[in-house]
């Protein structure tokens, strides 16, 4: 390998350190619904290759082990509004985290606590959960 071509790979490594380690400041990293569509729909997911969103939850208005996550943002609006929510999170965006990170923090209706995986919180990065966040903000 020539000089310049290494030092081009090692510029580029640089950048790609940066961005990912950028993800890691606390939850303000923006999403992308298509790499969040893409996340959502992988058999598995993240750094422990838990059971894929699509093994529980359907796009097509049908109930799997979870909720479909089609209506989930007007789900999320009724949610927030309810009484018995008590203020966990006070827009969709934040309930959608939440409901990622913190399965149990608000128990969907007619669902039982502990089903969801519980370790997304963990093992997927803040830009994985803002981009699944992203691509669930699509299904109105
Ligand atoms: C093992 C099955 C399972 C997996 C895997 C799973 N979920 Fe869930 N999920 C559930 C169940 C059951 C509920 C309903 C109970 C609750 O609210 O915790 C739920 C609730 C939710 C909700 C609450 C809002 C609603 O009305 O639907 C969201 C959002 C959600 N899941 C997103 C995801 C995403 C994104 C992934 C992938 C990173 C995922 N889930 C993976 C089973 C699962």
């Amino acid at each position: 390998m020539s000089r310049p071509v290494s030092l081009a790979v090692l510029l580029l490594a640089l950048v790609l350190v940066g961005c990912t380690s950028a993800g890691g400041t606390g939850g303000d990293a923006t999403g992308d619904a298509a790499r969040g569509e893409a996340l959502f729909k992988q058999s598995t997911i993240g750094t422990a290759s838990a059971p894929g969103c699509s093994t529980c939850h359907s796009l097509d208005g049908s109930t799997l082990v979870g909720p479909t996550q089609t209506g989930v943002v007007g789900r999320a609006e009724a949610a927030i509004s309810s009484a018995d929510y008590k203020g966990i999170a006070k827009t969709v965006e934040e309930y959608l985290k939440e409901s990622i990170v913190t399965p149990d923090a608000f128990v969907e209706q007619g669902f039982t606590a502990g089903v969801m995986y519980q370790n997304f919180g963990k093992e997927l990065s803040d830009q994985e959960v803002a981009d699944l966040v992203a691509f669930l903000m699509t299904q109105k």
